[in-house]
Parts: structure tokens; sequence; C-alpha cells
């Protein structure tokens, strides 16, 4: 099966998850559009939906979805999004669409995250996908050099501006082993917005779509 169409039945199955009233953020990224063409067969079961991009909102908003703001809806009951890489505690990294600090916004909001993802994602250990950092313009350089000394290699992600007007970093060579200490690590740089760790916010469950069809991964906790 390729990629694409394993996008396709992982985008399919987790309509499967979304209950009646439902106030529902909605990630970012080539998955979570697939998820958005099919999102008009469960509409009635939504009663507010969120975005966290300008992409994935216009794109809702082309399915006939009013898309609202997170401070007029508040609490988020379940927030379903895309992963670059995502390990075995459910732990991703995200970002790779540079959106990664609306989608922590919402995460993080969200009672429960549903993760999507074909099993190409499935990682042992979180750091091959380079990590997207985003950062106010003034500070890359000395951001840059915080990331160095943590083994990383930094480049700026070329044309690039984010939904908030700040720059991207990617940072290569990262082999992470301990992802709540070195998110937490990160976000103590002056300069950083958002880290594309996902670890304090993790995913509660993980569908993952392989050869044979969607494998469901959850999380106790
Ligand atoms: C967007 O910023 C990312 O966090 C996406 O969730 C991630 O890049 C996954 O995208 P795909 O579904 O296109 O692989």
């Amino acid at each position: 099966m390729d990629q694409n169409t394993k996008k396709q039945k992982v985008a399919e199955a987790v309509l499967d998850y979304i209950t009646n009233g439902e106030s529902l953020g909605i990630g970012s990224g080539s998955t979570v559009n697939i998820l958005i063409e099919n999102l008009p067969k469960v509409k009635n079961k939504i009663r507010s939906v969120v975005s966290s991009s300008v992409k994935s909102t216009e794109l809702l908003q082309a399915h006939g979805f009013e898309v609202s703001e997170l401070r007029d809806v508040g609490k988020l009951t379940k927030y379903i999004d895309g992963a670059d890489e995502v390990n075995k505690d459910l732990q991703m990294i995200k970002g790779g669409g540079g959106a990664l600090t609306r989608e922590k916004i919402l995460a993080h909001a969200s009672e429960k995250f549903i993760c999507i993802v074909d099993d190409s994602k499935k990682v042992h250990t979180l750091g091959n996908f380079p990590l997207p950092i985003e950062v106010i313009p003034m500070s890359r350089s000395s951001v840059s050099l915080e990331l160095i000394k943590h083994g990383g290699r930094p480049v700026l992600r070329e044309n690039f501006i984010s939904d908030n007007n700040n720059l991207i970093l990617d940072i290569h060579n990262l082999q992470i082993m301990e992802p709540i200490k070195l998110e937490r690590d990160i976000n103590n740089i002056p300069g950083v917005v958002t880290n594309g760790i996902f670890a304090l916010d993790h995913a509660h469950i993980l569908l993952s779509a392989n050869d044979d069809g969607v494998e469901v991964s959850e999380l106790n906790a």
C-alpha cells in the first residue's frame, strides 16, 4: 500500500472517534488535509472547530465549516493532527509544515490528542527528522549557538515565515533520548517561541496505517 493510500485510510478511520457535541481542534499537513476533505461526513456531530494554521482554516471553510477562535471555544474535547515522528510513548516531533506553535497551543487546550500517521512516522528514538524550532527573528543566531551545544546542526528554513511572522530553525543530528527534558531545555532559551518536541503534550491515541490496516495504540494515563 503506498503512503498516500495509508494517509487516506487513517484519515477515514479517525472519523469513528468523533462523537456528538465535539469541540474539535484540527492540525495541519497532508494527512489532516485528507481528514478535512472527509470531515463533512460527521459535520452534525461537531459543535465547533478550531484550526492550527491558515492553510487548514481555508480548507475547512472550503468544506463548509465555520472556524471558531480558541478564545471563544475554551477547552477542546479532541485535537486531531499528524506528526513527523512518533515513538512508543506517543511523544512526537511536529512542525514539518511550520505550524508547530498553534498546533502546540491546541494540543495543550485539548482533553485528548489523537495522532494520525502512516507507519513510516513510527520511530524508536526521536530526532532523525530535523527538529523544527520557531524563533523570534532577532534570536536566530543566539538560539542556533545554544542548539549546537546540544550537538545539533541548525539550518534556517529558507524562504519561510511562520503564521506568527517568525523564523523556523530545523535542527539536524539530534538523538532525543530524553524528550521531556530537551523540550523543557529548549523552551528555556530566550527567543524560542516553540519547539517541535511534543512530549509534555504527547498524544493519547495513535492511529497508524500500515499494509494490513489501521493500528491503534492508546496510553492508559
Ligand atoms: C505541521 O506543522 C506538522 O506538525 C504536521 O503535523 C506534520 O508535518 C505531518 O504532516 P503530514 O501529514 O503531511 O506528514
